[in-house]
């Protein structure tokens, strides 16, 4: 690792501890919000939002995807106690069927990508991009496989870590601190890799992909729920690039890329795509982004009431309401208002993109690093 790499990881470790103590375990969600450090907390907020000033010209796009690592590490310092608070401990989106609980169909989401990447008993897996590891627990119980979470952001690791010793996962699980542009895992380690909306972080998709193509062990498969957008997309259109601008915003992304780009991405690195579908293209009766809007027809089951509450058009403007009054009489942070309305711009632009079929959270992708190298038809592994 180069003395610049190690420097900011050092420097984003001494700021976790700061910014969130070291009790990481024991608060979740508005708790875990409030216990914050004030000054540490604006400095974060301030440090994701400094790129993101409303302008899409290819400069100000140029500086987002340079500082990737610490704007999308600040991100996930400010939102990971609303996403938790929000949504639960996997931080992504799923289909949905009649009758079926928001965290049943979470848990089928991953469920699906496992057996889409063939992840059986002992295999040795890589999550990239783990979150607080919602998914790896969930997909080392649903097979048996070892799992390895990488995660740039070391409060989400933390947390990860607190989780698996509490479900006594922790012999199947481990969690580690890395930026997936640089890996530093030998090559050819995993059996397995899958990502879970995590890789659309990345300022170039060849540079993580082709970190994801060196671990993997030859013959090994890649699967991914890719963040795109779609072929109806157009760049040069004001309407579509808003919505493309409210997701990179509220989401801490550089920049969102077609599924074009993530395509091509992975076969100049070398993959064999196996399969290759947008989950969301589908006459699904409850849409995928259906938590985000108010509509109560969607809502399946009781236990689905106090998730949708939150995360609704409603149960949105109610938390950054009651949020904006607790930063006004100083019990929650400065700056936590200021997340709550780049995450209602994220929610906007999702759904928007979600009902116009612009955007895709569920591109999925299964690929395969060919067992015999020369077989590749890799046109350039190193491009970044
Ligand atoms: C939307 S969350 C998804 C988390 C997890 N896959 C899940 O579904 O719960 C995206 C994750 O990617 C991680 N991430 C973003 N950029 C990264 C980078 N450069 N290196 C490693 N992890 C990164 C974030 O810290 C976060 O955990």
């Amino acid at each position: 690792m180069s003395d610049e790499a190690q420097e900011l990881r050092n420097r984003q470790a001494t700021f976790a501890k700061e910014l969130h103590g070291d009790d990481v375990g024991s608060k979740t969600g508005l708790k875990a919000l409030l216990s914050k450090n004030r000054e540490a907390q604006k400095e974060a907020v301030t440090k994701y939002l400094r790129h993101w000033d409303g302008k899409t010209d290819k400069e100000a796009e140029q500086r987002r995807l340079d500082d990737y690592n610490e704007a999308t590490h600040s991100y996930y310092n400010v939102v990971t106690d609303f996403y938790e608070y929000g949504w639960g401990s996997s931080f992504h989106f799923s289909r949905f069927y009649k009758g079926e609980s928001f965290t049943a169909s979470v848990a089928r989401h991953e469920h699906y990508l496992a057996y889409k990447a063939g992840i059986k008993a002992g295999d040795l897996v890589l999550d990239v991009g783990c979150g607080v590891g919602g998914p790896a627990r969930e997909i080392a119980r649903f097979t048996g496989a070892n799992i390895i979470g990488l995660n740039n952001n070391d409060y989400q690791i933390a947390k990860a870590k607190h989780y698996a010793k509490k479900f006594n996962l922790a012999d199947q699980l481990d969690f580690v601190k890395g930026d997936f542009m640089n890996m530093q895992f030998e090559p050819s380690t995993f059996d397995k890799v899958y990502a879970i909306e995590a890789t659309c972080h990345a300022p170039k998709l060849e540079g993580v992909y082709s970190e994801i193509y060196k671990v993997l062990k030859p013959g090994g498969v890649f699967a991914v729920y890719e963040w795109v957008m779609t072929d109806k997309y157009d760049e040069n259109n004001p309407e579509h690039r808003k919505i493309a601008y409210e997701i990179e915003l509220g989401d801490g992304i550089p920049k969102m890329y077609p599924a074009q780009v993530a395509r091509d991405a992975l076969n100049n690195v070398g993959f064999e795509i196996l399969h290759d579908q947008d989950l969301a293209d589908s006459d699904d009766e409850v849409p995928w982004y259906y938590p985000l809007t108010g509509e109560w027809k969607y809502v399946q089951t009781l236990s689905d009431l106090a998730t949708f509450f939150r995360t609704s058009f409603i149960g949105r403007k109610f938390t950054t309401t009651m949020v904006t009054v607790m930063e006004k009489v100083g019990v929650a942070p400065k700056g936590s208002r200021d997340v709550t309305l780049a995450l209602e711009e994220a929610a906007v632009g999702l759904v928007a993109g979600g009902r116009e079929k612009l955007f895709t959270p569920m591109m999925l992708f299964v690929a395969r690093k060919p067992e015999d190298q020369s077989e590749s038809k890799s046109k350039d592994k190193s491009k970044k």
